[in-house]
């Protein structure tokens, strides 16, 4: 799934990628592994994440919350066990990195986690697996098992004082089961479906006790931040958007597959010189920039340097890194009815505007697609879709309604034209019985 390194990219997190035996701890320790654990054994709590504010890494999930200040808020007078959770689910269509994390550089993960349990003073942790991910289960716990031997866990991990138990936890394949609150309930054996916050993960999470939960990459990245020092990461990418990125690019380009870039890199460099511009001599028709949930963007707003501060200003998201590429081709109508396929399909049903939103979404995309559509539906489906936006009770409904919007007010003129090309036109009784 990852090319052979291109010039332009800065592997950080994906260095190890392509080694001998890249997932085994002899390569690690010989790269560079554990080193960061022993800097954070001598470094206090603060200092940690003071190193991790400066190194203005955000969270590589979704929302981008900066991972020092989540981590800060981890209350230290709590009596409570705490709990380090990796949110290894994966679901966002489009995205496919994680993945690649853990089957080429678990320990990077491990050692990931094992810092982030030095610093909230925690003694279990927990990675969330999709269940689809089968083979990644056994990556991972053959890796834990030799973390256990090599004494990187257990108890007085290398003499420091430090205990700490990690273990694999599979989940069943549903894309809720990635929303955070909805993992901590799969977690203690519940349905997965979303908790109502606050409080927060990081005061009542996992049995309601305070719990850092993150993404792989971010996790991935914390060693990284360490060994390298804040502010040389920071500098990697632009103010506020530290470091850099892996880009899971699918699509209609030359060599799709998972990059890692600095954070800022321009869009059109990545898709026409990383990804080797569109396949078949096409022309860009738009970019799906952050994973299904982020809004559209058409081709003449694709050349921006790619940071979290950016893509908000272009009124999209940097999401999970998903970027997916579309060829002049592209049925955009499709790619809304299939888009809204999935979530009508994923949501959990529990609250009015997701579950009858997305599906009533789905129903007049069909139509609009199978050449039913009415004239009124283009602004019924805007309507409905800005009528889902904050109403719901987790953030899947808006992970539903934004893509939404955005393909109807980027691409309206491909909405009417398939009411045109389908318009059945009108036939008088008399026609009817002449026609028979
Ligand atoms: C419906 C839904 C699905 C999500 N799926 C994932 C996922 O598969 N992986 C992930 O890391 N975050 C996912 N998130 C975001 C998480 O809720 C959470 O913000 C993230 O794991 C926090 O980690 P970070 O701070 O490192 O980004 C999802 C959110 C929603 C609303
Ligand atoms: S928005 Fe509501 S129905 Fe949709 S997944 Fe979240 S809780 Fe379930």
């Amino acid at each position: 799934m990852f090319n052979d390194p291109h010039p332009d990219e800065v592997r950080v997190i994906s260095k190890r990628f392509g080694l001998p035996n890249s997932a085994s701890i002899d390569t690690y320790l010989a790269n560079e592994g554990y080193v960061a654990l022993m800097k954070a054994i001598e470094m206090s709590p603060e200092q940690i994440i003071d190193e991790l504010k400066i190194s203005s890494l955000r969270g590589r999930g979704g929302a981008g919350f900066p991972t020092g200040m989540k981590w800060s808020f981890i209350p230290r007078d709590n009596p409570k066990p705490k709990y380090v959770v990796v949110n290894a689910d994966e679901s966002e269509p489009g995205t496919c990195k994680d993945r690649l994390l853990i089957e080429n550089d678990p320990h990077q993960l491990i050692e990931g986690c094992l810092i982030a349990a030095r610093t909230i003073g925690c003694k279990k942790g927990y990675i969330y697996i999709r269940g689809e991910y089968r083979y990644l289960i056994d990556i991972m716990d053959k890796a834990l098992a030799e973390a256990y031997a090599h004494g990187y866990l257990g108890k007085n991990i290398k003499g420091s004082g430090l205990d700490f138990d990690l273990y694999t936890h599979t989940g069943a394949g549903a894309y809720e089961c990635g929303e955070e609150s909805a993992l901590l309930e799969s977690l203690e054996g519940k349905r997965g479906v979303p908790r109502i916050r606050p409080p927060f993960p990081a005061v009542a999470g996992l049995y309601a006790s305070p719990t850092v939960l993150n993404n792989v990459e971010t996790f991935a990245t914390v060693p990284a931040v360490l060994r390298m020092g804040g502010q040389a990461y920071a500098d990697l990418g632009t103010p506020k958007n530290g470091g850099t990125r892996m880009l899971c690019v699918s699509g209609h380009v030359n060599r799709p597959g998972v990059y890692e870039v600095p954070l800022g890199f321009p869009m059109h460099k990545m898709i026409y010189e990383v990804c080797g511009g569109i396949r078949n001599g096409k022309k860009l028709k738009a970019v799906i920039p952050g994973g299904s949930s982020s809004p559209v963007l058409r081709a003449e707003e694709c050349d921006f340097p790619m940071d979290y501060d950016n893509y908000a200003r272009m009124k999209t998201m940097a999401g999970s890194g998903g970027m997916m590429v579309m060829d002049e081709d592209t049925d955009i109508v499709k790619v809304a009815l299939r888009t809204m396929r999935f979530y009508a399909h994923e949501s959990c049903g529990w609250c009015i505007p997701c579950r009858e939103g997305t599906t009533w979404l789905r129903k007049i995309l069909t139509r609009m697609d199978e050449g039913t559509g009415r004239r009124a539906d283009i602004d019924l489906i805007h309507e409905l879709a800005k009528n889902m936006l904050g109403r719901t009770f987790c953030p899947l409904g808006d992970a539903a309604a934004m893509p939404t919007i955005g393909f109807v007010e980027k691409f309206r003129e491909e909405f009417e034209a398939r009411l045109r090309e389908t318009t059945v036109p009108v036939v008088s009784p008399d026609q009817l019985i002449s026609i028979s």
